[in-house]
C-alpha cells in the first residue's frame, strides 16, 4: 500500500478489499475490489470534479454519489458514439472543467469507455478514474486502459489507450444490475479463465450457482482473479501488439454476432467463445472434452451458445472488424483451458469453418 499512496494519493482503506496495481506506459492504475462508491471522494484529486454516468446508474445509486457536478447520458451501447462525446465536451466546458480537474465515470463498460476517451482527449487530457458498476466493467471494460467509441457501426473504431488512475469495483452496485447483465459479466470471467487461468475456470464451474446468486465472497474472488488475469496480460503488452490479443478470445466472431444479431456484448462473446473453441478442436489444438466444458459452463450460466443469425449476415459484420489486416485476421485459439495463443489466419479459413462447423 505504501508504494501506491504517493501515486494516486490513496488514504489507507479501512474496509477489507483486494488491490491490484497495474503499472503501464500510459499511466499507473490501481484497481480496488471491494471498495465502495460512497468513499469515492477519498481517491479524487483535483481542483474540481465531475461525474459522467448514465440514466440507469444514476437512478439506482445517486444517493451515494459525492456532491460533484454530474453529466448524465442515456443508457445503452447506442450512446457510445461521437455525438455523445461532443455532448459531454460541451457540458464539461459549461461546468468550467480545466486540466486541474478530475473526471470520474460511474457506470458500466459504455460509461467507462466514453469517460476514458473524453477525459484523455478533452484539453489534451484530464485525470480520470472509474467506479465500475456492471460486472462486465469490473472484470473487463474498466481494466486495461482501452477507451473508445463506435463510429458508423464500427465497434470501438476511435479511441485511445490510457490507464485510469483508479478503478473502484463496488460489489454492492451489482445488486441493482439486471440479471442479463450479470450473465454477460460472467461470460467475460469465463473468457479470462479460458485464456489465462484454469483455476479461475474450475472455480466458476464449481460455484456457478453462487455466482448467479451474487454470493459476495464468490463474487469478490471471481472479480479479483479475473482482474489479475487481465492485468497480467495487459502489463506484458499494454498497446496490443502481441499477447494482449489473447483477450479477444471469442470476440472476433462475438463482435460480428453482436452487430448482426443485436445480442448484448457478453451474450455475443459467449457464442463467439463456443465457436472459437470448436474451431480450436477442428484445427487439432484443443481436446473436444475441454471445448465441451466451455459450452456447458456457458449454458449453466444461462448464456447463448448457438449462432443466432445467418452466416451471410455474420460475414457482412465481420468485414467491419477493425482487427482485420488485409485478408488475414488474428484469431485466438485455445490449446487447453487457461492456455490461449494467437494465429494470423486467412479469413477464408473462418468462412470454411463456419460453412462446415
Ligand atoms: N475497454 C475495454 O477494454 C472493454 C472491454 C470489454 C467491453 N468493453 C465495452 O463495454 C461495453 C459493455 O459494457 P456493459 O456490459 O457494462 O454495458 P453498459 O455500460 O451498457 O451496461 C449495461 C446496462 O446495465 C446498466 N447498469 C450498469 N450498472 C448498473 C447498476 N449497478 N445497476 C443498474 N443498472 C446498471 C446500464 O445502464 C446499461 O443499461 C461495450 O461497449 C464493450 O465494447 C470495453
Amino acid at each position: 500500500l505504501e508504494t501506491l499512496r504517493p501515486t494516486i494519493g490513496l488514504k489507507i482503506p479501512e474496509n477489507p478489499m483486494e488491490i491490484v496495481d497495474i503499472p503501464g506506459r500510459t499511466g499507473q492504475s490501481t484497481v480496488l475490489i471491494g471498495e465502495v462508491l460512497s468513499r469515492l471522494d477519498r481517491y479524487v484529486n483535483g481542483s474540481q470534479a465531475v461525474i459522467i454516468t448514465d440514466s440507469n446508474v444514476r437512478r439506482c445509486h445517486d444517493p451515494d454519489f459525492p456532491p460533484y457536478d454530474v453529466v448524465e447520458i442515456p443508457a445503452g451501447e447506442a450512446m457510445k458514439n461521437l455525438d455523445t462525446v461532443r455532448f459531454i465536451y460541451d457540458r464539461l466546458r459549461g461546468h468550467g472543467i480545466d486540466r486541474n480537474a478530475f473526471i470520474v465515470g460511474i457506470g458500466g463498460g459504455v460509461v467507462c469507455d466514453i469517460t476514458g476517451f473524453v477525459a484523455s482527449t478533452y484539453l489534451r487530457g484530464v485525470p480520470f478514474g472509474f467506479v465500475s458498476s456492471s460486472l462486465l466493467a469490473q472484470v473487463d471494460a474498466s481494466v486495461g486502459g482501452k477507451n473508445g467509441v463506435n463510429v458508423d457501426g464500427y465497434k470501438n473504431m476511435v479511441g485511445v489507450i490510457k490507464q485510469p488512475e483508479f478503478v473502484i469495483c463496488d460489489l454492492n452496485l451489482l445488486k441493482t444490475l439486471p440479471e442479463k447483465e450479470i450473465r454477460c459479466g460472467l461470460a467475460e470471467i469465463v473468457k479470462h479463465g479460458a485464456v489465462g487461468s484454469s483455476t479461475l475456470f474450475e472455480y466458476l464451474e464449481d460455484r456457478f450457482a453462487s455466482a448467479l446468486a451474487l454470493d459476495p465472497r464468490v463474487m469478490e474472488r471471481l472479480v479479483h482473479e479475473s482482474v489479475l488475469v487481465k492485468s497480467t496480460i495487459v502489463q506484458r503488452d499494454e498497446l496490443e501488439h502481441g499477447v494482449r490479443r489473447k483477450l479477444n478470445f471469442g470476440h472476433t466472431l462475438g463482435h460480428a454476432v453482436e452487430r448482426a444479431a443485436g445480442l448484448a456484448h457478453g451474450e455475443a462473446v459467449a457464442v463467439g467463445m463456443v465457436k472459437a473453441a470448436a474451431f480450436s478442436v477442428e484445427k487439432g489444438y484443443l481436446s473436444l472434452p475441454e471445448a465441451k466444458r466451455i459450452e456447458k459452463l456457458l449454458e449453466r450460466l444461462g448464456l447463448p451458445t448457438n449462432l443466432p443469425c445467418h452466416k451471410d449476415d455474420l460475414w457482412d459484420a465481420m468485414a467491419k472488424d477493425k482487427k482485420r489486416q488485409g485478408d488475414r485476421i488474428h484469431f485466438v485459439f485455445l490449446k487447453a483451458l487457461g492456455q490461449a495463443f494467437v494465429e494470423a489466419i486467412p479469413l477464408s479459413e473462418i468462412e470454411t469453418f463456419l460453412e462446415t462447423g
